[in-house]
């Protein structure tokens, strides 16, 4: 085991070899270009030990800000053959740099907030780049404004491959150009990937929002995958509340960011799924709610919200019978949890850290302190890679991981 000073130094390392310039990749070759919520977290890291490094990290990924408001999910911002589906199949219109067509949970306000508290405001224009992507999940992914927001791609969610997703999908058909190459399996083991069946569907959603020319109207009308997810809910939730602050601290308007939260905030029920007794994502094409919980579930107290709490923390003890380390992915007694497969059960530490951040705001304290441990656990016997597998605690996906060492600075290693 290597001592909590040896590890400090790692995750500087890992930030300073991930860095290509102004942003981190996730980790070399798997993920070669910039990812939204990675550069997020990315941040939360860098400010520990240099300040402005920390909010380069996020100026450079809003640089990449489509008109419309969207933050793009990834910023190709160089050429890299290791990775597919690439630029050439997204199709964006984005220019300079390019740009996937979908976005990633909203985590900037509650980050820059962070980030004000340990140095100073940001810029009013930040400011106001994070209320207009705000502004687009509502518009684009909850037009009706039921409350609830949706994701028209499972890699929108940030949790890509989860068991959720694979009702919903079930309705898509395959793409019909079935002979691409995955790039993903050169370099981490398939029994921690998607299967080819989930990615013809996940190519088959790229096509049908290119052949829209991304057009966010059309998708929410239309797109044959739109399905409510309580991460990115709970995640914006969580960042109105932040934008609120910020925006009062910068002497701005927040009438419109209130409202927003207000609709939130009595929308999230929607997610709550009685027979399972947790929040469950909520497929907006069918009216049906996924079948079991997932580490999502446990956001709602950092989004504030406390209808279920007890519920709540009675299934957390429940999962922490089931596996070691907490949190996994998706729910350890249902059928579907694979403890080595992406999102299906690996235990993913940014979600911990939201998901104890959440749970010291109303008091969970002993909950809190064990996610944190476990965490803590988990990367001082086995490092910094992407994932962890919560029965067996060894690691899951790629290594040296970007958000994984961000966040043992910023958090686990404290
Ligand atoms: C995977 C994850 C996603 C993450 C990306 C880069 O696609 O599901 O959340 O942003 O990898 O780490």
């Amino acid at each position: 085991m290597t001592s909590g000073p040896d590890r400090i130094a790692e995750a500087k390392a890992i930030l300073r070899d991930n860095d290509r310039g102004g942003y981190c990749v996730p980790t070399a070759g798997l993920y070669p270009f910039q990812w939204n919520w990675d550069s997020l977290f990315a941040a939360l890291g860098w400010v520990q030990f240099d300040t402005e490094r920390a909010w380069t990290e996020i100026k450079t990924l809003f640089a990449a800000q489509w008109p419309s408001g969207m933050v793009p999910h990834i910023v190709f911002w160089e050429d890299a053959p290791s990775y597919f589906p690439g630029a050439d199949v997204w199709r964006t219109d984005a220019e300079s740099p390019a740009t996937s067509g979908i976005s990633q949970p909203p985590v900037a306000a509650t980050i820059v907030r962070h980030l004000t508290e340990i140095d100073q405001l940001p810029p009013k224009s930040l400011y106001e780049a994070i209320e207009r992507w705000h502004r687009w999940w509502h518009q684009a992914r909850d037009p009706q404004g039921l409350g609830v927001i949706a994701v028209s791609h499972p890699w929108e969610s940030g949790r890509d491959n989860l068991p959720d997703w694979d009702h919903p999908l079930s309705c898509v058909a395959p793409t019909l150009n079935g002979d691409y190459v995955r790039r993903d399996l050169d370099h981490v083991d398939a029994v921690m990937r998607p299967h080819k069946s989930d990615y013809d569907r996940y190519l088959a959603l790229i096509d049908y929002g290119a052949s829209t020319g991304w057009n966010d109207t059309e998708i929410a009308a239309r797109s044959p995958f739109f399905v409510a997810d309580p991460c990115v809910t709970a995640v914006l939730l969580r960042a109105e509340r932040d934008l609120i602050w910020l925006g009062e601290a910068l002497g701005a308007d927040t009438s419109h960011t209130r409202q927003r939260l207000e609709r939130l905030e009595s929308g999230f029920e929607q997610f709550w799924n009685e027979s399972a007794g947790t929040y469950c994502s909520l497929d907006l094409r069918t009216g049906r709610h996924a079948e079991a919980g997932t580490s999502a579930s446990f956001l709602a107290p950092y989004a504030g919200i406390d209808q279920h709490t007890e519920q709540l923390l009675e299934q957390l003890q429940s999962w922490s019978q089931a596996c070691r380390f907490l949190v996994p992915s998706f729910d350890p007694r249902h059928a579907d949890f694979e403890p080595l497969r992406y999102w299906r059960g690996p235990v993913w530490c940014m979600v911990n850290y939201m998901i104890a951040s959440g749970l010291a705001d109303i008091g969970a304290h002993d909950w809190a302190e064990r996610i944190q441990g476990d965490t803590a656990k988990l990367i001082t016997s086995v490092g910094m890679p992407e994932s962890f597998d919560p029965i067996a605690g060894t690691p899951v996906g790629g290594l040296r991981f970007t958000w994984t060492a961000a966040l043992w600075l910023a958090w686990a290693g404290k």
